[in-house]
């Protein structure tokens, strides 16, 4: 499977700005390696935007940063899965820890978007990790294997290794520039492919697993290297599109 080379842009760029950073960034990679691909996670206000910029071009796919786990209805500031299909998406994020920190998402909560955003047809890369204190703590592997296993517990058994992906972003690795060293998260991303095969044992292994935290130009190719490492989510880094393009390229 590809390598999923992906931008998460959060809480930044107008739609002038996303058309401008995304015509940028497919012209700078007209010629992508067969082994990536590249998913950029918009603002909704210029889903549409990029969706006419990515229209044709092989190799990118828009997604949205969050879902809500019901079709329509009363549920003021939310989106369904259907209306990020109608603006061009064909994957959504759930799980982000800006999401949980920021806007008290639980896991029981991630794991109805997940399930349901799936069912929607949507492909789903569910964010987990834990903060310096729970990695000192010593309480790693409970928190990843909670967030994994609540985020995925409704989700189809036979679900398809291409619709479903994890991004492991440590807390303390995100925004910080603190990037975890390649031991951390080779260890880490073992610790996932082993929680994803206890939980899914035919797809378990297939399944991506990106790593997320400070990624930039100069630590992309290192990390990208590692054993269970299948993609990368870039927040900061990405938004500049000549930085994108060296880290899908590294
Ligand atoms: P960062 O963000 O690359 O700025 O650390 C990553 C993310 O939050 O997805």
């Amino acid at each position: 499977m590809k390598k999923m080379m992906a931008a998460n842009w959060k809480m930044h760029k107008t739609r002038a700005e996303a058309r401008e950073s995304a015509a940028t960034l497919i012209a700078s990679l007209s010629s992508m390696p067969d082994d990536r691909e590249v998913v950029i996670f918009a603002p909704y206000t210029a889903l549409a935007d990029c969706a006419n910029e990515f229209a044709g071009k092989e190799g990118f796919s828009l997604g949205g940063q969050n879902v809500y786990s019901e079709d329509h209805g009363a549920f003021t500031g939310e989106i369904s899965p259907a209306m990020l299909r109608d603006a061009g998406c064909t994957h959504v994020l759930t799980g982000h820890s800006e999401r949980r920190a920021l806007f008290h998402e639980s896991s029981e909560a991630i794991g109805k978007k997940t399930a349901f955003a799936l069912k929607q047809g949507l492909k789903v890369t569910l964010c987990i990790g834990e903060t310096l204190e729970e990695r000192e703590g010593g309480h790693l592997e409970s928190v990843l294997r909670e967030q994994l296993i609540k985020g995925v517990a409704d989700v189809d058994d036979a679900v398809s290794d291409s619709d479903l992906a994890i991004a492991y972003e440590p807390v303390w690795a995100i925004g910080t520039g603190k990037v975890a060293g390649p031991v951390e998260i080779l260890e880490t991303h073992a610790l996932v492919r082993k929680l994803l095969v206890e939980r899914f044992p035919e797809q378990g292994r297939s399944i991506r697993i990106l790593y997320g935290g400070s990624v930039k130009p100069d630590n992309a190719s290192e990390i990208i290297t590692l054993d269970n490492v299948d993609g990368v989510l870039v927040g900061g880094a990405s938004l500049d599109a000549a930085s994108m393009r060296q880290i899908v390229l590294a």
